[in-house]
């Protein structure tokens, strides 16, 4: 019996010095500093420059709908286009976390970061402090010449005062900052331009892929760190709904399958359901952002999601009722 207690008490210290090891590791690892390359990218006053820089953002890089406050979104949602100061707010399993004001001003906004900063974000997936971005935005591999006019359109908003508040990570959020999320950076040497504004697949690859994350949405992924469990475009991601708890929103499979929802549509539907907007209330689709996709984009994106490889994973109809818990 002694033996078996020392034993038993041996394992318990083991396990609780193994914790705190494991508690001291998140608290010393969750926000540390990546080093990532500055890249050379200057804003231009250029009115084309920031005229393509807002065509992007308020279209289909949708940088609108998360960097508004939610006194904005309705309004946003509606077709108006305010600067972008921030305030949006997601509540997840990891924490809570807003969007930052990207507007110049000084004391709240981007008014005291780089050029180079602001692209470090994009492009490399880490902070002007250093810390690892939380995966909602996949603009890794735009290009120089759109990196240059989003930023080039930032600077030139009117200056907002609004202060966001700090992002509050629990400990599950802090442990997989830790150990589960990495700075995500370019797939392949970014171009210096984009693929021309034509209707051809290669366009439409880059705006799908690198520009409106289509598959961020339209692919199932962990909760946690945002990895992908399934194929990408192959739908299945769920979404909550603020105006009805008995229904989740669940994103169609893009793919030319069985289940893939455009499969059957001819390109002229595609584009005129794009020029539609939002049919189902609540949808977290930027319907209305990508309104402003032009038809020739709109029929690149087409193209492209035509030569995806094809998925036979069924995600069932956009509306469905919510499973019980557990
Ligand atoms: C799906 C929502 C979403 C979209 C779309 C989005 N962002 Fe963000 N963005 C965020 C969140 C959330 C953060 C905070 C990330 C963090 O704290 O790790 C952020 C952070 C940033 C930052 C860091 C700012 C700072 O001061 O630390 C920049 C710059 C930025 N976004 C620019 C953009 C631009 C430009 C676009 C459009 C091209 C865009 N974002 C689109 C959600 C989004
Ligand atoms: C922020 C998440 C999000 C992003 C980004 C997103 N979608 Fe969706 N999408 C949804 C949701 C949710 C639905 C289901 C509800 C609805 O129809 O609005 C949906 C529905 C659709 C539908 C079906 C519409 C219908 O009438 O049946 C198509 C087609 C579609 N998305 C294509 C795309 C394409 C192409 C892109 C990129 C250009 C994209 N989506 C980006 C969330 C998203």
């Amino acid at each position: 019996m002694r033996v078996l207690k020392k034993v038993l008490a041996a394992t318990a210290a083991t396990i609780a010095a193994l914790a705190l090891l494991f508690v001291v590791a998140v608290l010393l690892r969750w926000d540390r500093s990546y080093d990532a390359p500055y890249p050379q990218i200057h804003a231009s006053s250029d009115p084309a420059v920031i005229e393509r820089g807002r065509y992007l953002a308020y279209g289909p890089a949708h940088c609108v709908a998360c960097h508004t406050n939610d006194a904005e979104q309705d309004l946003v949602k509606a077709g108006a286009t305010p600067p972008l100061a921030g305030g949006y707010k997601f509540d997840l399993p990891v924490g809570h976390f807003r969007t930052p004001n990207l507007t110049p001003d000084v004391a709240t906004g981007i008014g005291n970061l780089k050029d180079a900063e602001l692209a470090r974000v994009l492009r490399y997936g880490v902070l002007p402090n250093g810390r690892a971005t939380l995966p909602f935005m996949e603009l890794h591999d735009l290009s120089d010449e759109d990196l240059t006019a989003i930023v080039s359109f930032l600077r030139s908003q009117p200056a907002v005062r609004r202060d966001i508040p700090k992002q509050h990570f629990n400990f599950l959020g802090k442990a997989v900052m830790a150990f589960a999320i990495k700075p995500a950076g370019p797939t392949s040497a970014p171009a210096k331009t984009s693929p021309a504004e034509a209707p051809t697949v290669e366009r439409g690859a880059y705006l799908a892929n690198n520009v409106a994350n289509c598959a961020g949405c339209h692919s199932q992924r962990s909760p946690m760190d945002g990895h992908y469990t399934s194929a990408r475009f192959s739908g299945g991601m769920t979404f909550d709904l603020d105006h009805d708890t008995k229904h989740v929103l669940v994103t169609p499979n893009l793919t030319p399958s069985k289940y893939g929802r455009i499969t059957p549509w001819s390109e002229e539907q595609f584009v005129g359901r794009f020029g539609a907007g939002a049919g189902l209330e609540g949808t977290h689709m930027p319907w209305k952002q990508f309104q402003r996709i032009s038809e020739t984009d709109a029929r690149a994106i087409y193209r492209y999601l035509r030569t995806l490889p094809s998925s036979d994973f069924n995600p069932g109809p956009s509306l469905q009722a919510k499973k019980k818990e557990g």
